[in-house]
């Protein structure tokens, strides 16, 4: 089947409204914002016509699972595939897509051993084709963007979502702005944004600062905003979720973990579930937790103290950049899902997340930083009893290892934050590979081989 009559055949079902996710109201076109109209909340996407859904949970995961054999480019891209829980393509449109999702799921079975959990498993988003989970979000909103007749798409970031949306306007034909802070994000994703082609400029502030500008300049120019706000991106970062329950075979883990900065991807892979319940796609919850840095907690601070009830900004501090966010966008929706599935929200301190992110490193997998919060939380979890050892745990990796090559070089060197290594002692230096400058001659390459065996 070509792709263009795998999209006629197949665009039938779903059919979506904006809904207002604190007053409810329902409308037809988003402006620039994606706000409420009326109260000035954030937007999601829901699905009228799904109450008139005619298919049984069966026929639609064999339908998924048929769509693997095609080379469709729609059935081909792992966001895609899962198109009828997504907003409707147009008739012969096709996607902007770099063949995004597909992501592997892989056993971690020394972190299994560190952390006294039988069965641990991480969902690798940084093995998409920008690095990031974030691209699993872009192929819809920037087709969505490019439907839309916008010649500019623009983001906020602490650099994965640019590096994103600078690849993905690219492929849709459409220039990109970007705004970072300046000298806070990692130079492996600000290339990507320059190679790709985007105007990037580094702004002197925070990435709370160059959202708000971001939100200004949307209201004050035809630029199509691109950020966790605009709710096509979530629609697309759902599919996380449920490529990771059919990689299951449908049968649901007990804990998904994942990192919190912004709060876009925690509110999507929990919309997700949420919805394959409604569905009858599954017929339990796993536990969806949201796991933030000490220095960026948010999240954290705003269920403890204030219950979900109200946000308490902090002005956020660490070097697991990606997540150096300390005003998240949607915080709501991410109460909303915590709450929903029973979840928890934690936090880990900075040499906690260098750690765990060596630990997953040893895995033969690695991660960024950000991603290695999830470990470093479930240790956390564990100690508390909300994640019991007979268990299954689902860790969610949400950037490659190689988008921050200076976190790693300066950890293993002993050079990330001296003062704290210092006091944090053997558990670290265990982890460690420092690089040896040795001279050229078999004897000091035997010689250290042999110490090598001995530690
Ligand atoms: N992990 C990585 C690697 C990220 O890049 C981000 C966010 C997060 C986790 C947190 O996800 O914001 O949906 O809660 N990065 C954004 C960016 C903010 O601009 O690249 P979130």
């Amino acid at each position: 089947m070509s792709s263009l009559d795998a999209t006629a055949a197949d665009a039938q079902l779903a059919d979506f409204r904006f809904r207002c996710i604190h007053c409810g109201n329902l409308i037809d076109t988003a402006g620039q914002d994606f706000r409420c109209p009326s109260c000035g909340d954030l937007l999601e996407i829901t699905y009228p016509r799904w109450k008139h859904f005619h298919f049984t949970p069966e026929s639609l995961k064999n339908t998924w699972r048929g769509r693997r054999t095609s080379n469709a480019a729609v059935d081909v891209s792992g966001v895609w595939r899962f198109r009828e829980l997504l907003p409707e393509l147009a008739h012969n449109e096709q996607p902007v897509t770099l063949r995004e999702g597909n992501t592997p799921v892989y056993e971690l079975p020394r972190c299994a051993r560190v952390t006294g959990v039988a069965r641990l498993f991480a969902k690798h988003q940084g093995m998409n084709p920008t690095g990031s989970f974030k691209d699993t979000g872009m192929t819809v909103a920037a087709t969505f963007a490019r439907r839309a007749g916008f010649r500019w798409v623009a983001c906020a970031s602490t650099g994965n979502t640019s590096a994103s949306m600078a690849a993905y306007a690219a492929r849709g034909g459409v220039r990109s702005l970007v705004l970072v802070p300046e000298g806070k994000i990692s130079w492996s994703k600000l290339s990507q944004a320059l190679d790709y082609g985007a105007v990037t400029c580094q702004l002197r502030t925070d990435f709370d600062g160059c959202l708000g500008l971001l939100q200004q300049l949307v209201r004050s120019a035809p630029v199509y905003q691109l950020n966790s706000i605009n709710p096509f991106r979530l629609e697309g970062q759902k599919t996380l979720a449920i490529e990771l329950l059919e990689q299951f075979d449908w049968q649901v883990p007990d804990h998904i973990i994942v990192p919190g900065g912004n709060l876009g991807n925690s509110s999507a892979i929990g919309k997700a579930l949420l919805e394959l319940r409604e569905l009858g796609m599954i017929s339990r919850m796993p536990k969806l937790s949201v796991i933030q840095a000490e220095g960026a907690n948010a999240l954290v601070r705003t269920l403890r103290e204030a219950h979900g009830k109200e946000l308490i900004t902090v002005q956020a501090e660490t070097r697991a950049t990606a997540i150096r966010i300390g005003n998240p966008a949607s915080w709501k929706k991410a109460v909303h899902v915590v709450q929903a599935t029973g979840g928890a929200c934690e936090q880990v301190s900075e040499v906690e997340i260098a750690q765990a992110k060596a630990e997953i490193g040893a895995e033969g997998i690695g991660c960024e930083p950000a991603s290695a919060v999830t470990l470093a939380g479930l240790k956390k979890l564990i100690q508390c009893g909300f994640v019991k050892p007979d268990e299954s745990v689902v860790l969610v990796l949400t950037g490659n290892l190689l988008k921050d090559p200076d976190f790693t070089i300066e950890f293993h060197r002993g050079e990330l934050f001296k003062e704290i290594e210092r006091g944090a002692g053997a558990s670290l230096k265990a982890v460690r590979r420092p690089p040896i400058v040795l001279d050229a001659t078999l004897d000091a390459v035997m010689k250290t081989l042999e110490q090598a065996e001995k530690s």
